[in-house]
């Protein structure tokens, strides 16, 4: 397991950097050549070890996925072009992978099993498993199927109307996946505004569907064409880069081709009601995704509340966005965030426990975080509990403690961000 050891207190960050591409974007570049015909081609791709594991399990489905240097080569077939698999698939850490997996095997006709690692045994999957079900998939797992292994026997899909208890992309992504190949119109509605790219990408590879304030109707007749794409910069990577910025004194960080897909941007929201100073530079150009530069100086925040309809635009956020609270004036409350005790960790329970070690006073509520602010860190060893968001984030904090910072369990970082603390050293003064 490694440990890096980090005192970076009074240093400045500056310079101009780019971070690596979208991960809910690099996933579905894959899923989306696979099942699309013809070639696609995609620049900027996520080497990072869940898009890995998304890349593995479609060419043990007999994609040809090839890395041609610049860009990444997925010679698709159409849904009909995958293969049953002769080993199983393995998602390894991956949430996005398992759920929207799922999805795409539901209407073929083969069996297929999937595994994950030690977190991904802990995720709930009856969110899909279940409305999975009801459109006729003979699927299983651990507890009637809510954990892995999950095994699937796909087949012909009945067309459903359903309303998605939990507001999630994952789960609205799968059942848009089993829809394009169901039987009829399927109409889904979501809690909540969650993260739209399969639609964008379903309209991009030339599919069709309607969507109505928190509703999705679209039919199972899709013909979907490859298509060249570039994966815009991730805002969840571009994050821990604005924190190192707001935090770090007399800094000025301009981050390039970061993508604003609004539908992600809860944490500029939030960042510019605390008083964050930032300026948000959006490319015109015409892309299936909108994207910009976000340039970031030093500021001084004021506690806020953050709860309701942001919270999906902010979910993964939320762990760099606590840490940042800690360094605000008076108090923040995050609420309506239960779903943080079903990512990679309990992030709920991570964040404070982490944190609380080196001296900040974040008290975790049923829903969410009550963190007062302005704490003074000290070092400490922490644990990223193998979460890659936690382990960045702790990373953020050297930044801002007396003494050093053991960070342990970083190899995680790797599922999001290969090279984080190259990338975070490059910036330094
Ligand atoms: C993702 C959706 C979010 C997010 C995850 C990636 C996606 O999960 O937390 O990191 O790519 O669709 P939920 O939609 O399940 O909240």
């Amino acid at each position: 397991m490694a440990t890096q050891t980090l005192h970076f207190k009074n240093r400045t960050i500056k310079g101009v950097i780019e971070v690596p591409g979208d991960k809910s974007i690099s996933h579905r570049s894959i899923m989306f050549g696979a099942i699309a015909d013809g070639k696609t081609r995609v620049w900027n791709f996520l080497k990072g070890q869940d898009c890995l594991s998304t890349w593995e399990c479609f060419q043990k489905l007999g994609v040809p996925i090839s890395d041609q240097g610049q860009y990444l080569l997925i010679e698709g077939k159409g849904f009909e072009g995958l293969r049953e698999p002769s080993s199983i698939l393995d998602v390894g850490n991956s949430g996005t992978t398992s759920r929207l997996l799922m999805g795409i095997l539901a209407g073929r006709p083969f069996h297929s099993v999937l595994i994950g690692d030690e977190s991904i045994a802990k995720r709930p999957m009856s969110r899909v498993t279940a409305p999975l079900r009801l459109m006729g998939v003979k699927i299983d797992g651990r507890m009637n199927g809510e954990y892995t292994p999950i095994s699937i026997r796909g087949g012909e899909l009945s067309s459903i109307d359903y309303q998605i208890p939990v507001a999630s992309a994952q789960v609205k992504s799968a059942l848009l996946f089993a829809a394009m190949q169901a039987s009829g119109i399927t109409e889904l509605t979501e809690k909540g505004n969650t993260r739209d790219h399969t639609e964008r990408m379903i309209q991009y590879f030339g599919g069709k569907l309607e969507k109505n304030g928190l509703t999705i109707r679209i039919d199972g007749s899709a013909q979907l064409e490859g298509r060249d794409l570039v994966v815009p910069g991730d805002i969840s990577s571009a994050a821990f880069f604005i924190a190192a910025a707001i935090l770090a004194p007399n800094s000025e960080l301009l981050i390039k081709n970061v993508g604003l897909n609004e539908t992600r941007t809860g944490m500029i929201t939030v960042l510019e009601r605390m008083g964050a100073n930032l300026e948000i530079i959006p490319h015109s150009i015409d892309s299936f995704e909108p994207y910009g530069d976000i340039l970031v100086r030093s500021s001084k925040l004021q506690g806020t509340e953050i709860g309701g309809d942001l919270i999906p635009k902010l979910i993964d956020e939320i762990p760099i966005l606590a840490l940042l609270a800690t360094q605000a004036e008076g108090r923040t409350v995050i609420k309506n965030a239960e779903e943080l005790k079903v990512k990679e960790t309990n992030r709920i329970d991570t964040v404070a426990n982490e944190l609380n070690k080196l001296g900040c006073q974040i008290t975790p509520t049923a829903d969410g975080l009550m963190i007062d602010g302005v704490s003074r860190l000290k070092g400490g060893i922490v644990d990223s509990h193998g979460d890659h968001r936690i382990g960045m984030m702790l990373a953020i904090a050297s930044l801002v403690a007396e003494d050093s910072v053991h960070v342990q369990s970083t190899e995680a970082i790797d599922v999001s961000f290969p090279n984080f603390f190259k990338a975070l050293t490059s910036t330094m003064k």
